[in-house]
């Protein structure tokens, strides 16, 4: 595909930088390897990014223009090694510019590109508020530094409570972490999304990025060690979990449990089968989603 840049002189300051090749908005075909079977999750409507770091193609992103944040991101867990990575937050030139060419570009200090501030969630947007920047493809679940680097990119992150990030959520990164590990003869395929609250948005201090009133995770691994112990029998090939992210949302879907400890109080994860996270999620999306092919019952 041609390059264009030359068509905006908003464009021309980065085009050295951005304009080397094709767009990577409106389809997953570059990194549909991400997905089991290449099939990316059914039911739910955004923009696909394929996030793509240093000129590889890293993992993929449904993200949610009117949000200003992510639907879900899609990855394959590879084992971590080392510490998390001192990394830049970085953003997506390609949100804004259709003709970038789609690898990812850490926030410089200085003003911000008013159309990049347009078309995604900048940094001053989560500056001061009362949520961190809760990544939904965490950099924990990867081997390389430059894998791991490339999580810390805003389209891959949503509002999340502090309670959450760092306790229950962060414990079920590292149970997913030892379980497949422990068991997961092959590829895993990962994806963790967002469910939104039914009314009443939520949004950062400013009003550009919503919310999410849940967080959801769920893995498939087909070529697993099949002398499970008693207790992961029911997590292979498939298992799924719900998060909290408000303390005051009601327990049909997750309870809360009274004796975590008080900074963690009312983030509780409940794990579950994958069917159950789908029929929560066709509950509050009010159309079927699949996260997996045949709900990851293939036989590779
Ligand atoms: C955050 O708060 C500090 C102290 O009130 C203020 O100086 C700073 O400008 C704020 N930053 C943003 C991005 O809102
Ligand atoms: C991931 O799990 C393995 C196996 O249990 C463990 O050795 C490693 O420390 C875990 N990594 C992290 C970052 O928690
Ligand atoms: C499968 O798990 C069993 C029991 O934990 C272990 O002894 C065996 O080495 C594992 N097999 C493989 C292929 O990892
Ligand atoms: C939860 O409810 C309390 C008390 O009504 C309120 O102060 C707080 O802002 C609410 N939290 C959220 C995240 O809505």
């Amino acid at each position: 595909m041609s390059c264009h840049c030359a068509l905006s002189v908003a464009v021309l300051a980065f085009a050295g930088r951005w304009c080397l090749g094709a767009a990577d908005v409106g389809d997953f075909a570059p990194c549909v390897r991400v997905f089991y079977k290449s099939w990316p999750p059914k039911g739910l409507a955004g923009t696909p990014i394929c996030q793509r770091y240093h000129n590889q193609y890293r993992f993929a992103t449904l993200y949610s223009r009117p949000r200003r944040a992510p639907w879900f991101s899609a990855y394959l867990y590879s084992a971590p090694t080392g510490k998390r990575p001192h990394s830049t937050w970085k953003f997506e030139p390609q949100l804004a510019y259709p003709e970038a060419d789609g690898n990812m570009v850490p926030f410089q200090p200085g003003p911000l590109d008013q159309n990049v501030v347009d078309s995604q969630a900048v940094e001053p947007d989560y500056i001061n508020s009362t949520y961190s920047r809760g990544h939904l493809n965490p950099s924990l679940h990867h081997q390389s530094h430059e894998d791991r680097a490339a999580t810390f990119t805003l389209t891959n992150v949503v509002p999340q409570k502090v309670g959450s990030n760092d306790g229950p959520w962060e414990a079920l990164e590292q149970t997913v972490n030892k379980t497949l590990q422990a068991y997961c003869l092959g590829e895993a395929y990962i994806v963790t999304g967002i469910i939104p609250y039914l009314k009443d948005e939520r949004w950062l201090k400013n009003h550009r990025v919503a919310v999410p009133e849940y967080m959801w995770s769920a893995y498939c691994c087909p070529n697993y060690n099949s002398s499970l112990p008693d207790e992961l029998k029911d997590e292979f090939p498939t298992y799924a979990a719900i998060g909290r992210n408000d303390r005051n949302s009601t327990e049909e879907i997750v309870p809360v449990s009274e004796t975590a400890k008080k900074q963690f109080r009312g983030y509780d994860v409940r794990q579950m089968p994958l069917d159950t996270l789908e029929m929560y999620l066709r509950d509050r999306f009010q159309t079927v989603v699949s996260v997996f092919y045949e709900q990851c019952s293939g036989s590779d």
